[in-house]
């Protein structure tokens, strides 16, 4: 691994390798598409130093203090909830298949421990709030009341992967970075296609670190986001287009979205770490959504952290916006607001000109990605 940033935690956890030899546990559980991307998450080692889903004392400590049980900074609870009649056929020291939606084997969990989670508590400390109009707490408050805790194995190979030619492990862009001669490396975290303030962002960084790794999130989003497969054609498109080949790599991450705001953007960054980046880029409201938090938030959760208790920096941008008496793109840094100057939209009235098919300005969206946008909406 060379000189890469250390993994969090120390070591890179791999749980995957599992084979579907021998017999089949007793019992099955069908893991929701959030549980579905953690499982893939913890096994690749994107979630290291977890190897399983989380006991009482981490869930407990992650809650009340930002960290495991044993002192690792760790923002949010990754769980396997289950319902009670589930948790009625599962006992202590039990192996228990997990499956996909569609029944698939996805791998095993050993049991270690049964507890009930606080599903009021979860959503107040991780998502800031109780609200089950919040996509991330409707997906907590969905779920079973019993935890299943233990050590998971995955079977490989996966079941359809998507973007098998971008879908690289922590290992793998590790080793992608070390071939490449880079050492320090910032991660672009995001749900979007990338317009034109998430490109100056991303160029920002790349001035200051040898690579940078668009690192769009591909697991579970809510109703409304685009499209995996859109978005990916847009991230080609654009670094195709846009962006210096030496310096800028495209790699999925399969976790799923939970719109905790800034405690999602410790999760975001300890992931990145575990991937080998060096910096991760923290915008305005990053993991946002609604009105649930505020502007800068996320930027301000790391500073509470203690000293040493992530590798990984924090690069966070103000608000970027193209202003048109600069005539380039903007933030509160770098020039003063003046009434009427900086082109803004809301996520809303893009929306409806991309349904109209009408490009937005183009100091707002490159072209090339608005009709990419255009046409997934007369097609969708
Ligand atoms: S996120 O849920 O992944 O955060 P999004 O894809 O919109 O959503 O944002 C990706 C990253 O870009 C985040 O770090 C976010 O804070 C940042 N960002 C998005 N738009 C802006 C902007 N106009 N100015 C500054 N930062 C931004």
């Amino acid at each position: 691994m060379g000189t890469l940033i250390t993994p969090h935690g120390g070591q890179l956890v791999d749980r995957t390798g599992a084979t579907e030899a021998g017999a089949a546990p007793a019992v099955a559980i069908t893991l929701n598409e959030r549980q579905q991307c953690d499982f893939e998450m913890i096994a690749i080692g994107a979630m290291s130093p977890l190897n399983g889903f989380m006991g009482e004392a981490d869930y407990n400590s992650v809650c009340d203090n930002l960290a495991l049980a044993n002192g690792t900074v760790w923002p949010i609870p990754i769980t396997c909830a289950v319902d009670d009649a589930a948790a009625g056929k599962v006992g202590v020291g039990d192996r228990v298949a997990l499956n996909d939606g569609q029944g698939r084997l996805l791998g095993y969990l050993t049991v270690s421990e049964k507890y009930k989670q606080d599903k009021k508590k979860q959503a107040l400390k991780a998502f800031g709030t109780d609200d089950d109009a919040h996509p991330g707490v409707k997906v907590t408050y969905d779920e079973g009341d019993t935890c299943l805790a233990g050590q998971i194995d995955a079977v490989t190979p996966r079941h359809d992967p998507m973007f098998t030619d971008h879908r690289f492990t922590p290992a793998g862009t590790r080793d992608e970075f070390t071939k490449r001669g880079w050492k320090t490396i910032a991660a672009f975290q995001t749900r979007n296609p990338i317009h034109r303030a998430h490109e100056y962002l991303t160029k920002c960084a790349q001035e200051i670190c040898d690579g940078l790794l668009i690192h769009p999130l591909m697991g579970a989003t809510k109703d409304g986001d685009i499209p995996a497969e859109v978005r990916m054609t847009c991230y080609e498109v654009i670094i195709e287009k846009y962006y210096h080949p030496d310096h800028t790599m495209l790699s999925v991450m399969p976790a799923a979205m939970r719109y905790a705001g800034p405690r999602e953007a410790i999760l975001h960054a300890i992931m990145r770490q575990n991937y080998g980046c060096s910096h991760i880029i923290i915008g305005r409201d990053h993991a946002g959504v609604g009105q649930y938090y505020g502007t800068y938030d996320a930027q301000e959760l790391f500073d509470t952290l203690p000293e040493g208790g992530l590798k990984i920096e924090p690069l966070k941008f103000e608000h970027a916006a193209w202003s048109k008496t600069a005539g380039g793109m903007v933030s509160g840094k770098t020039f003063p607001k003046i009434k009427g100057d900086q082109i803004f939209l809301s996520g809303t009235k893009v929306r409806e000109m991309l349904v109209a098919g009408e490009r937005p300005p183009v100091e707002f969206t490159r072209p090339e990605i608005a009709d990419i946008l255009i046409n997934s909406m007369k097609n969708g």
